[in-house]
């Protein structure tokens, strides 16, 4: 067991790829905190992993909501004392071309997906500071990478995370925290539901393997940079997307 007793707070992990990932961290031995916006999800969420016999507790978490951060991390640090892993996994779309884009869709993308990893960052880093271990993980997207049409919002949180995680890495690490960055390209989740089936089509055949991802694809991954086995990896970018930009 790759995490035994590690405590592991996921951000978004009531569904897809969070929702895989504290399923797999579970099933290597660690404590996944199950934070969501969505409370009724996150609970069903850690009720069924403690089914399989996993170790999984539930909070209502909205990570533009400081507030909610801080009350969720202060729990968990008096309940089990001790954060080993931050997956700053929760994000959201709303797509529009540049014409078309609202300011209120623009503030939202903004907010959850690079705010909202500032949050739980500066929170979580100054209890992993006081045990001088941890390893966070933040996720971009290919379309931060490369961007996407009609994804300006979306693709500079995701560009802002990759440089969020480098600068993190540099004055993080010397402190005994590694901060990398995982790449996702398309995974078979709900925030694919907007993607009408003939782009879906498209990406698969774009992509070298000829298929979408699946969730626990990355949670595999996640898992990993989790792990004492990635002590050497830092500040890097790890693209899970079957080599789409090939
Ligand atoms: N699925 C893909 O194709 C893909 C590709 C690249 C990157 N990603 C990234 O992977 C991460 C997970 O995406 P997913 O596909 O599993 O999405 P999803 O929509 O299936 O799950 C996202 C979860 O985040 C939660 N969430 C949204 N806003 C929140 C907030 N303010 N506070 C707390 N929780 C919140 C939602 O309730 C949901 O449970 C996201 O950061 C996404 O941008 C996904």
């Amino acid at each position: 067991m790759r995490l035994l007793d590690k405590v592991c707070i996921i951000t978004g992990s009531a569904n897809g790829i969070g929702l895989a990932s504290a399923r797999k961290f579970s099933s290597e031995g660690a404590v996944s905190i199950v934070c969501d916006r969505d409370k009724e999800l996150a609970e069903n969420a850690a009720v069924s992993i403690r089914a399989e016999g996993g170790r999984a507790y539930s909070y209502f978490v909205d990570v533009t909501d400081r507030q909610t951060v801080e009350a969720m991390v202060y729990d968990v640090q008096t309940r089990l004392h001790r954060i080993d892993t931050l997956v700053n996994n929760a994000g959201i779309t709303k797509d529009a071309r540049l014409i078309n884009m609202t300011e209120e869709d623009w503030d939202a993308v903004i907010n959850v997906n690079l705010k909202g990893a500032f949050h739980c960052t500066q929170v979580v880093a100054k209890h992993m500071l006081a045990r001088g271990t941890g390893s966070i993980i933040n996720t971009s997207s290919i379309t931060g990478v490369y961007g996407n049409f009609g994804q300006g919002n979306y693709a500079a949180t995701k560009a802002g995370v990759i440089g969020l995680t480098k600068t993190w890495a540099r004055e993080l690490g010397s402190k005994g925290i590694r901060v990398n960055a995982v790449v996702p390209g398309s995974i078979a989740t709900h925030i694919l539901d907007t993607v009408p089936p003939e782009q879906l089509d498209k990406i698969k055949n774009g992509c070298w393997l000829k298929r979408i991802g699946q969730p626990e694809e990355v949670a595999n991954v996640y898992a990993f940079l989790a792990s004492d086995e990635a002590s050497y990896v830092n500040g890097a970018t790890i693209e899970v997307s079957g080599g789409v930009s090939l």
